[in-house]
């Protein structure tokens, strides 16, 4: 599915906060980061946690099982105890409301 999906208006994520939501049945933490939106899958890589479920800190977000690290635009780790990136989707605003291509 190569088309842009809605996942609602741009307030559904507020400066510097995570929201999750679900994109056609993909789970999606959403950032607004700087102004910003970026979207990481709903997932931890390292057990079953949902990272919107944890905190935005210096461009990162805890995981809130274990507080690993991912940096919120390239879903790299950061810190242990996770070793594996988190995907990334992309994330674009379209007459205020936010769109992401699930690829
Ligand atoms: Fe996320 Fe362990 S489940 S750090």
């Amino acid at each position: 599915n190569m088309s842009w999906i809605d996942i609602g208006p741009i307030g559904v994520v507020d400066e510097g906060e995570v929201a999750g939501v679900n994109a056609d049945g993909t789970p999606l933490a959403i950032f607004c980061k700087e102004g910003r939106f970026f979207a990481l899958h709903d997932l931890c890589t390292h057990g079953q946690a949902r990272l919107s479920e944890g905190f935005v800190e210096d461009g990162c977000i805890e995981c809130p099982l274990h507080q690993g690290l991912f940096d919120i635009e390239t879903g790299e780790p950061k810190s242990a105890p996770v070793t594996v990136p988190v995907r990334t989707y992309a994330v674009r605003e379209n007459n205020g409301r936010l769109e992401v291509m699930l690829g």
